[in-house]
């Protein structure tokens, strides 16, 4: 069947929403999400958005790009690209389309200086964090057959908050770290220069800005919650609706039981505001096992892919 690949346009934005849909049921989209986290990123690029057109009807897409503009701490990450997202309609699928247009897009970065591009590790319109393994094991080889490898794996995790409870030992141990001169609040607006302080210094990534962004929509926002010490500001946690996370603590104070106080608080709040779930989208490492402890289960198990340019 003949296909042609063209750049992405607006008046496309209907018909791609409907083929994300069909081809990844568990990442569906909103027509309004597809326009906040595509089009109006601001690295945004028509050049890096492809579509195939096969029988005058949108059959793939796929989004590429590298930064224009710094971001927060993380800066321009020179030399580093993304695709973030890519599919093909089951019908025309094992025809070559999706290898076409990822030779495009390849291009497109190299052009813009690009040496080595991730699938997809993009802050903060990230839509999957990586290949997912379960959902998405075709994307998987048909990405290692282009010669993409692993660079990690990321996990998203969750649990059912209904039958939520601290135990005896745990609270014991919160006492103590309360003696010590710890505690854990939900977030009010007299916190607010402290707390942006201590995140610009320990998290000035995304969690600075993750911060910035919901104090700005709202600056008595109770989805935040803070750790203090005293009265300095030495832990972070945030969620929306049933989602958890960022989260962070002053490292200098890890390893004392901090992390579970200000995450069993983070979650008590979640239940006051009527949250039965809750989930978090990406984690990895030592967090992972911190979340394993306290009772969240893996959800789904995702790769984040890279292909290295001489
Ligand atoms: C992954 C996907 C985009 C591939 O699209 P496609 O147009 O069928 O890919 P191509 O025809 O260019 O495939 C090229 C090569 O990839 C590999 N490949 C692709 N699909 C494969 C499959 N189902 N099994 C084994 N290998 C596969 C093969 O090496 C293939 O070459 P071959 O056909 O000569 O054997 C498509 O399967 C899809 O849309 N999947 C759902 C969406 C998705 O998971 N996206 C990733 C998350 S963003």
């Amino acid at each position: 069947m003949s296909y042609s690949i063209r750049q992405y346009q607006a008046e496309d934005e209907h018909d791609v929403v409907a083929l994300w849909n069909l081809c990844l049921p568990r990442d569906e989209i909103s027509l309004n999400t597809f326009r906040r986290k595509v089009v109006l990123d601001p690295n945004f690029d028509s050049r890096g958005c492809y579509v195939a057109v096969g029988k005058k009807k949108i059959v793939a897409f796929l989004l590429s790009l590298c930064r224009h503009y710094p971001y927060f701490d993380v800066g321009m990450e020179r030399g580093l690209g993304w695709i973030t997202v890519f599919f093909v309609h089951p019908d025309w699928r094992r025809q070559g389309i999706a290898t076409t247009i990822i030779e495009k897009s390849e291009r497109f970065l190299a052009q813009n200086g690009v040496r080595e591009i991730h699938i997809s590790d993009y802050t903060p319109n990230y839509f999957i964090p990586g290949i997912d393994l379960d959902a998405h094991a075709e994307a998987h080889r048909f990405l290692r057959a282009r010669g993409y490898v692993k660079l990690r794996n990321v996990y998203s995790m969750g649990r059912s908050l209904i039958d939520f409870s601290v135990s005896k030992e745990m609270m014991d141990r919160f006492r103590q770290l309360e003696r010590g001169g710890f505690s854990v609040t939900v977030f009010e607006p007299r916190y607010t220069l402290r707390l942006l302080e201590f995140l610009r210094t320990n998290y000035p990534g995304d969690l600075y800005r993750v911060a910035l962004d919901r104090l700005r929509e709202n600056p008595e926002c109770d989805e935040i919650l803070v750790a203090l010490r005293d009265d300095k500001v030495v832990g972070f946690s945030h969620f929306e609706e049933e989602r958890f996370g960022p989260f962070g603590i002053d490292e200098v104070y890890g390893g004392r039981g901090l992390g579970p106080m200000l995450y069993y608080h983070t979650v008590e709040q979640m239940r006051k505001k009527g949250k039965h779930n809750l989930w978090l989208a990406w984690t990895t490492g030592r967090a992972k096992d911190f979340y394993h402890k306290v009772g969240l289960k893996v959800l789904r198990r995702h790769e984040i892919m890279k292909k290295v340019f001489d």
